[in-house]
């Protein structure tokens, strides 16, 4: 499968999915990763292992992600081949020209239970709420925000001493077992 991902911030997901490659757990190539922010780790993280990189024309705006920037996105990504798109911390909400290109063929991963806990620190919410149990999703991206339907989760308890750094590096930890898996999941790898 032809991969591009997405992603505004650290890219550890994405550097999973580099790492499931290396390792013969998913057989994928990742064409090309974007992002709409020129300092996030994640294109370097791409560079490093020679995988081009592009920023994300976003038309100016700072959390908008507008139509037309999304039409260019999806004719250049059909233009490469791209199977399947990986949103990996991508923090701009993707709309009809995207999905209308790539139906069931866009994924997202959710640092909650879904549907509990949609939209920002999601692990924050879940541990203010006095949750006994937190987790991820991979869900097929929608027209939503974290709403789309489910692929695959992965639990992980909420301890006593939590805070809420100690439970996203738990809730990470399964991130990045769990995009693989869903990435095979959806591409019928299993
Ligand atoms: C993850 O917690 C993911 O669930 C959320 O954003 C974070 C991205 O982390 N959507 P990274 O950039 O992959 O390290």
């Amino acid at each position: 499968a032809r991969l591009a991902v997405l992603g505004s911030g650290s890219g550890s997901n994405c550097q999973s999915i580099f790492d499931a490659i290396d390792q013969g757990t998913l057989d994928a190539e990742v064409v090309l990763v974007l992002s709409d922010h020129e300092n996030a780790y994640i294109l370097e993280r791409a560079r490093k292992r020679g995988v081009p990189v592009e920023l994300l024309d976003c038309g100016g705006f700072k959390n908008r992600f507008p139509d037309e920037s999304q039409a260019a996105l999806a004719a250049k990504l059909k233009g490469l081949g791209v199977d399947l798109v990986c949103l990996a911390g991508f923090m701009r909400l993707v709309k009809a020209p995207l999905l209308e290109a790539f139906p069931r063929r866009i994924l997202n991963i959710h640092p909650s239970l879904l549907p509990a806990f949609p939209g920002v620190e999601a692990w924050k919410q879940a541990l203010e709420a006095g949750e006994k149990e937190a987790g991820c999703t991979v869900h097929y991206v929608d027209a939503g925000m974290d709403t789309g339907e489910i692929v695959l989760q992965a639990r992980v308890p909420v301890l006593p001493d939590d805070s809420p750094e100690s439970l996203h590096a738990r809730i990470q930890e399964q991130e990045h077992v769990l995009y693989p898996a869903a990435i095979r999941k959806v591409m019928g790898m299993e």
